[in-house]
């Protein structure tokens, strides 16, 4: 943990938890600003909070993030101690609609301010909305899943999202590959998250 940058980081939090840039503040019960170590070298980014999410203010916390913490475990990974999670909206989207592209654009500079602080060595991409929003535009999450993609020096990865593995169970391998494979670049790339 960086204390320069964790104090950063919060400083940043107090203010998005005061954001009303768009509609979706009417609704919450809480910011779900993003959870994980402040020098993290691998950052996972979702698409926005769900009820649970919403409820408890930290993000990956309802069925797919019991799933997505299972699969981060296998590969030695885990929020508290050696990666960062956060989502592209802060604030949940009615009836767990996908975040509309104002509502993205809106919000997207609190998560470019997490990055800017933490500044990953690897990004990961759970699921199309955050993979179309951060990798590129066209997207096909189910072909493109595992493949790797650079951009400004950073290495990035589309992924399944938990939530679609929990729909459709036979993806599961696949999705599990693909964290093998981000197990093998964190190994090459990064120095410090597996001490
Ligand atoms: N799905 C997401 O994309 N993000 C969360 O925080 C929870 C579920």
């Amino acid at each position: 943990m960086d204390e320069k940058k964790s104090a950063e980081l919060y400083e940043i939090e107090k203010e998005c938890k005061k954001c009303e840039k768009c509609s979706l503040c009417a609704g919450r019960h809480n910011v779900v600003y993003g959870i994980g170590v402040s020098d993290a070298e691998v950052m996972f980014i979702g698409e926005g909070p769900g009820e649970q999410e919403d409820i408890k203010g930290e993000p990956f916390v309802g069925k797919a993030g019991i799933l997505l913490d299972k699969m981060l475990t296998a590969v030695d990974l885990d929020r508290k101690k050696n990666i960062y999670i956060a989502n592209i909206v802060k604030c949940r989207p009615p009836r767990n609609r996908d975040p509309l592209p104002e509502e993205q654009e809106m919000c997207i500079p609190w998560l470019r301010k997490q990055f800017a602080v933490i500044r990953p060595k690897i990004v990961v991409c759970l699921g199309r909305i955050a993979a179309a929003r951060i990798i590129k535009t066209d997207i096909k999450i189910t072909a493109e899943h595992g493949k790797l993609f650079k951009k400004n020096g950073v290495i990035m990865m589309p992924v399944l999202h938990p939530a679609a593995l929990l729909r459709n169970p036979s993806s599961k391998p696949a999705a599990f590959e693909d964290f093998l494979r981000l197990q093998e670049i964190i190994k090459q790339k990064c120095e410090h998250t597996y001490d």
